[in-house]
């Protein structure tokens, strides 16, 4: 079984030594930049002096990034903002377009716009979303990649792809995000090979959990995305989950000159849980109170899918029937959830709980 207390105490944080890039007179596209590791390395760049194109489907977004890069940006350049759905080639199209019309030129392309959505072989929509996640994880940046080449030909420019541990490890339910992934990695390296003698650099970042909009995308609600982020913060070897700007300063390393002699390569920033091997929930016990309905109900299921081992409870125990079947039919092994019927205002329910639990698994 994992031991968690190992991994509670220290947190790898950022101490107060900071490099200083300047990308003056570079211009940057950043796509999936209205929110999350996009919004953050399109901050840092414009921070770094460089002139900035942010892109997604959501124009107020846009708006407000747009707004933070102009206020960081040294000489005050603005960013150009163009509304855009990566996975229409009319719009990746129009983006290039209105990029090069507006700076006249492309020195680094990051491809970071992503999406999961968790599904199963046998799910009724599987291959509508499995169509749907490699059209926005993997297709969009062929495309771009694609119509962008001449472009960074000419600036000697370079690409950042941003992929996943999910390319590296299986996650149970995220069949098709960590097939597209495993794809971009390779896609990564067949380029690196391939456009090495135009002077052109790709390399590809591996992220672990980062708190994102990621989560909530997916349709989860705040509430449970927080959850899950403060239980994944315990199974993170350094203490914590990654931030937006964790992986927005690994983009303006490889993209920058002191990576020169890097391509084809993968930055794996994972926080140690591909090490630790602990994100598949395999060696978890989760207890989760108020798990009878709800977002309780919804938590459990989704841990049981994780491979965790769950145990539900609250007072009705015919609700907490029904939500032990959902976990057992989703577990990957078949774990069975334990069902305790307690109050949590009563001390000796409590205690009598955390008994079962620990006396069970
Ligand atoms: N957060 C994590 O734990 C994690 C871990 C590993 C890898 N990643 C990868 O990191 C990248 C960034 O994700 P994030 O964590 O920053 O999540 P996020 O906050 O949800 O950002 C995703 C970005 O992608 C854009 N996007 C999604 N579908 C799009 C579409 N069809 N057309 C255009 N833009 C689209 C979104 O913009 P609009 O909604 O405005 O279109 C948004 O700007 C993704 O590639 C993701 O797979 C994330």
């Amino acid at each position: 079984m994992l031991d968690l207390g190992k991994y509670t105490d220290a947190k790898c944080t950022k101490q107060n030594m900071s490099v200083k890039y300047d990308f003056t007179g570079k211009v940057v596209l950043i796509t999936g930049s209205s929110s999350g590791i996009g919004a953050a390395t399109a901050v840092q760049f414009a921070k770094a002096g460089a002139q900035v194109v942010v892109t997604g489907r959501r124009a107020d977004k846009l708006a407000e990034v747009g707004e933070q890069c102009l206020k960081v940006s040294p000489k005050g350049i603005k960013a150009l903002e163009v509304t855009a759905d990566v996975t229409k080639r009319e719009d990746m199209r129009r983006l290039v377009d209105q990029n090069i019309k507006h700076f006249g030129k492309l020195d680094i392309l990051v491809n970071n716009a992503g999406a999961g959505n968790p599904t199963r072989i046998d799910d009724k929509y599987f291959y509508d979303k499995f169509e749907k996640l490699m059209a926005i994880n993997l297709n969009s940046v062929v495309y771009l990649t694609h119509i962008c080449v001449e472009h960074l030909e000419k600036t000697k420019g370079n690409i950042v792809n941003i992929s996943s541990i999910g390319a590296m490890r299986t996650v149970v339910g995220f069949a098709p995000y960590g097939t597209a992934k495993c794809a971009l990695d390779m896609f990564t390296k067949c380029m690196a090979a391939e456009l090495g003698p135009k002077q052109i650099r790709v390399n590809v970042i591996n992220p672990g959990p980062v708190r994102t909009e990621f989560v909530t995308a997916m349709g989860s609600p705040p509430e449970l995305a927080d959850k899950m982020m403060d239980v994944f913060n315990k199974l993170m070897p350094v203490g914590r989950v990654g931030e937006s700007d964790d992986i927005a300063d690994h983009i303006l390393y490889l993209a920058s000159d002191h990576a020169a002699f890097i391509t084809g390569s993968n930055l794996v920033s994972d926080g140690g849980v591909l090490a630790a091997n602990a994100i598949n929930g395999d060696d978890l016990v989760v207890l989760i109170t108020g798990s009878s309905s709800g977002m309780g109900a919804a938590t459990a299921v989704q841990f049981a899918q994780s491979g965790a081992s769950v145990v539900v409870t609250a007072r009705r125990a015919d609700k907490l029937a029904e939500v032990g079947k959902q976990c057992l039919k989703v577990s990957p092994k078949g774990i069975k959830a334990l069902e305790v019927t307690a109050d949590v205002t009563k001390r000796e329910d409590m205690r009598r709980l955390v008994d079962q639990t620990i006396k069970h698994f």
